[in-house]
């Protein structure tokens, strides 16, 4: 049969990550983080002092690192210049200047090339996570999901990822800043693709959000 493409867009501390994994495990699928990839370029630049308010300095850069990300849902990581940047590209300054990189033309032309690449190299399909994964990178996906939840639970669920190292109120803040720059910018904004299917994932169980991705992908493959 055709390779099963799934989509699933949404804003941060919806569960996309997690759901994203435990889908393409569940139904023997790839698995792409594209938010990694952001972050990863984002890190670069911050690493060898790029100036990220600038628009044009960033794209001047854009294409200098070589960013590399696994798309095996058992060991996702991600490497630039064959270093191992998978810790590094969670970090407070990273995730502070991520939406700003990402607003820049050249590197989304640039990431888009890369995702839709490892798309069409996935022998059974693959799931891809993002932002604008079924209204720009993969228009044509099998299933587009768009994950949602109350800026609450979304906050308290990053903040547990955080270990606690950063008080709930202070996540919920910079998480509303964060989806605001990202839906706001020019350039592919953050958005639910008209043929998407939205799910609201803060009353819901990982293991439940799972079991209704992976029975739309059954409906429609
Ligand atoms: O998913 P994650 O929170 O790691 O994404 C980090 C950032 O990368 C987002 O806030 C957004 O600025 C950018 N991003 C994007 N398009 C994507 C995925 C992520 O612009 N497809």
């Amino acid at each position: 049969s055709n390779p099963v493409i799934v989509a699933i867009d949404g804003p941060s501390g919806t569960g996309k990550s997690s759901t994203s994994r435990a889908v393409a495990t569940r139904l023997g699928l790839s698995y792409l983080d594209t938010g990694a990839q952001y972050r990863a370029i984002t890190w670069w630049m911050l690493s060898n002092g790029v100036d990220v308010t600038d628009a044009a300095a960033v794209a001047d850069q854009t294409g200098k690192p070589a960013i590399v990300a696994s798309t095996d849902p058992a060991a996702p990581g991600i490497t630039v210049d064959g270093v191992d940047a998978s810790g590094p590209i969670r970090s407070q300054e990273v995730t502070a200047a991520v939406s700003a990189v990402s607003a820049v033309p050249e590197v989304r032309a640039r990431m888009v090339e890369i995702q839709r690449a490892a798309a069409a190299a996935a022998p059974a399909g693959i799931v891809v996570e993002g932002r604008d994964i079924g209204t720009t990178v993969l228009p044509d996906a099998t299933v587009k999901v768009f994950l949602t939840a109350s800026a609450e639970a979304r906050a308290a669920r990053r903040s547990g990822e955080l270990g606690g190292t950063q008080s709930v109120a202070d996540t919920q803040a910079a998480l509303i800043r964060r989806d605001a720059a990202d839906s706001g910018r020019k350039t592919s904004p953050l958005a639910k693709a008209d043929d998407a299917i939205e799910v609201d994932t803060t009353e819901l169980t990982l293991e439940q959000v799972v079991d209704r991705v992976v029975e739309l992908v059954a409906q429609r493959r």
